[in-house]
């Protein structure tokens, strides 16, 4: 049984446009990576797209009626830039905006907050055209961008996220060519993620000169390196992992500098990006909280790929996703942040895990989530009485979606989706989390 949270801690769940909303041709909206990408054979897994999803956009009354049951404090969705402005730039389309103007009455009425991310990966396509994160014009794109929402939504959210995993967006979009837009070129990517945290920094600036009250920060995808041995040529290729992964991104937002062992070691490679004069002052403005999603760890050792390391198999039980269930990673990356980075406010803004769910007479029983939940809260708790300023929970997924590269072949919600009917089904997870709400009041 999980120890008891602080009164005011934040129960959540998160979703993310593109995995959810479907409607990709309603109302104005205009084309962003992801439909591309997903349309594009032997991207996505089945060749499935977001086109429907769970077709959220029309039942997002239904779904925040099942939030409202759980009794969620919070809601973590996010904004389609490509609904907003559907060319990435120039003229708002005011029908997209209004979604999610329903959207928030609707959390309004039934006592839920919102709390919002101005970017979960579904780039305009027309800024892609023009070569995406890669080119730094998109950074202010996103600055005009997020100005414009916060100046029609910033007296009704309190709760703000710039960017969702960083990483991801750059590394997995333009160096792997996992996700969307799909491109490989290491050097690209180093770039990309310079400008998605260069925008990250001028957005928040922009929140800052409009003098909205309210919080704002950025959410990365944090993931410990643990060397498979004490040999030190083990533990220098944990720590070059930590650095690409992690320092990369917490070093110059809470720093105000890249790591220096990464530069160094990037340079002498030849795709350290070329920084203007203050961008790090830019990256490095001050912020709310930062958020965390976290999912698993990583087990590391010397090896010869562009990074000089080798990854290692996991050592537990992993997860549908083959990530290995290590809830103790969770707890040394939140006492470790406090240790390297100070007292800033943390929120796990994202953890979860996808099993190959059976629906069965209506039900689901899915005791390795709830059990996957219930570890990784306990590790919150300790952390808490640690000393950790760790202050809300956002469980991934509320709903079983589209999980990017996977598409609808692995299922992350506490709310199973029959995507051929797109009825609900509460999991048992979904009415475990709710009785684990209540009991905290
Ligand atoms: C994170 C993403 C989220 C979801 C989970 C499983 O990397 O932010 O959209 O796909 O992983």
């Amino acid at each position: 049984m999980v120890q008891k949270f602080p009164k005011d801690f934040i129960w959540g769940t998160a979703t993310a446009s593109y995995q959810i909303e479907g409607a990709v041709d309603k109302d104005g909206r205009g084309e962003s990576i992801w439909d591309r990408f997903s349309r594009t054979p032997g991207k996505v897994v089945n060749g499935d797209t977001g086109d429907e999803a769970c077709d959220h956009y029309h039942r997002y009354e239904e779904d925040v009626q099942i939030m409202k049951d759980m009794g969620i404090d919070s809601y973590r969705f996010s904004i389609a830039w490509p609904r907003v402005f559907p060319t990435g730039k120039g003229k708002p389309n005011p029908k997209g905006l209004d979604f999610y103007q329903r959207l928030l009455d609707e959390l309004e009425e039934n006592g839920i907050s919102p709390s919002v991310t101005l970017y979960h990966w579904d780039l305009p396509q027309v800024l892609q055209d023009d070569g995406g994160w890669v080119n730094r014009d998109t950074a202010y794109y996103f600055r005009d961008y997020a100005y414009y929402i916060f100046s029609k939504l910033g007296d009704r959210v309190q709760f703000w996220i710039t960017h969702n995993e960083p990483w991801c967006a750059a590394y997995l979009g333009y160096g792997n060519g996992e996700h969307a837009p799909g491109l490989k070129n290491f050097k690209d990517s180093l770039l990309a993620a310079h400008h998605i945290l260069y925008s990250h920094g001028l957005a928040v600036q922009s929140f800052r000169d409009e003098g909205l009250e309210g919080q704002i920060g950025i959410t990365l995808n944090l993931t410990p390196q643990y060397p498979v041995s004490d040999k030190p040529e083990d533990i220098e290729a944990a720590k070059r992992v930590d650095g690409f992964n992690n320092r990369w991104y917490l070093d110059p937002v809470l720093r105000g500098e890249y790591p220096h062992d990464m530069v160094e070691a990037f340079t002498a490679q030849g795709v350290m990006p070329k920084l203007l004069g203050g961008d790090l002052e830019t990256i490095s403005v001050p912020i709310d909280f930062l958020g965390i999603n976290f999912y698993s760890r990583g087990i590391v050792g010397y090896g010869d790929n562009e990074l000089g390391v080798k990854h290692y198999p996991p050592e537990n039980p992993v997860t549908h996703m083959g990530w290995e269930v290590y809830p103790q990673a969770l707890y040394d990356l939140l006492v470790r942040l406090v240790q390297d980075y100070g007292e800033i406010p943390l929120y796990i803004t994202e953890n979860g895990a996808a099993y190959p769910d059976k629906l069965v007479n209506g039900e689901v029983h899915d005791k390795e989530r709830i059990s996957y939940i219930e570890q990784h809260m306990k590790v919150c708790a300790d952390a808490i009485a640690a000393g950790v300023p760790l202050k809300g929970y956002y469980l991934w997924s509320l709903l079983d979606n589209f999980e990017w590269a996977f598409g609808y072949d692995r299922r992350f919600g506490i709310v199973y989706v029959d995507f051929k009917t797109q009825k609900r089904y509460l999991k048992d997870s979904a009415k475990w989390y709710g009785q684990f709400i209540a009991k905290q009041r």
